[in-house]
């Protein structure tokens, strides 16, 4: 489904230059779970800002679904980013002045699903993360844990074909982790959607159906 032919990154300031990326070959198949490990300033979450198309790579080719992706074209950017990407973040990073609805329908597709059917695919997915009683509510007043189950439900309110989760329960409390990450993979099930996780957690990266490294500017799957 996307495919990473070659990709390489640096990043340069005036006096060094790091290399973050040196020929990274990787495909990611529907409904994959990829959990990906490596130490800290590694590459990671730049590798998945690549994937999501967020960041443009030096070098290399990358192909959704056949199609090559030409990162001049803003227009394409944004057309593939809102049919095959969902994000989630360590944290939350909702709008403290909306509620939990509209903050759900802030990336919504309007032209793709219209009004009513995307307020109702809201409330079925709010549902799905037990938050059904607090759609109205203030997203300030919300625990840590459900304001990530609000930035899941935003994530996947486009019907992405990869959620993109760099570190996405690194903030919370392991029993509370341990609970958003169950629900992420039981909701990623249901609609089908693959994940490619980032992740400190050695037992969250074994938990991937696919778990590679990052190391030294290459991507390692391990068996
Ligand atoms: N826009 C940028 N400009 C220059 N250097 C950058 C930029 N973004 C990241 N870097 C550098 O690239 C390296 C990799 O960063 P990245 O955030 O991808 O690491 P990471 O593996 O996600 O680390 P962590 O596990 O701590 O989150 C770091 O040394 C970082 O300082
Ligand atoms: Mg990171």
């Amino acid at each position: 489904m996307i495919k990473l032919i070659n990709i390489c990154k640096t990043f340069k300031t005036e006096s060094s230059s790091q290399q973050i990326l040196d020929n990274v070959n990787f495909s990611i198949l529907p409904e994959d779970f990829i959990t990906i490990a490596g130490p800290s300033g590694c590459g990671k979450s730049t590798l998945l800002s690549i994937i999501s198309l967020l960041t443009t790579p030096d070098e290399g080719k990358i192909t959704y679904n056949g199609t090559n992706v030409d990162f001049s074209s803003q227009k394409q950017l944004e057309k593939l980013r809102i049919n095959y990407t969902g994000l989630i973040f360590q944290n939350p990073n909702l709008i403290s002045s909306l509620s939990v609805l509209e903050n759900i329908l802030l990336p919504a597709d309007y032209k793709k699903y219209g009004k009513k059917s995307i307020i109702n695919k809201a409330k079925k997915l709010l549902d799905e993360v037990g938050l059904s009683s607090k759609i109205n509510a203030d997203v300030t007043k919300l625990s840590g844990g459900e304001q990530q189950r609000v930035s899941i439900v935003r994530a996947l309110i486009n019907e992405p074909k990869v959620l993109f989760c760099d570190e996405p329960t690194g903030a919370l409390d392991q029993k509370t982790s341990g609970q958003i990450l169950q629900l992420l993979l039981d909701v990623a099930k249901k609609n089908k959607t693959a994940i490619v996780m980032v992740t400190h957690d050695n037992n969250i990266w074994q938990k991937g159906t696919r778990k590679v490294r990052l190391q030294e500017g290459n991507l390692i799957e391990m068996a």
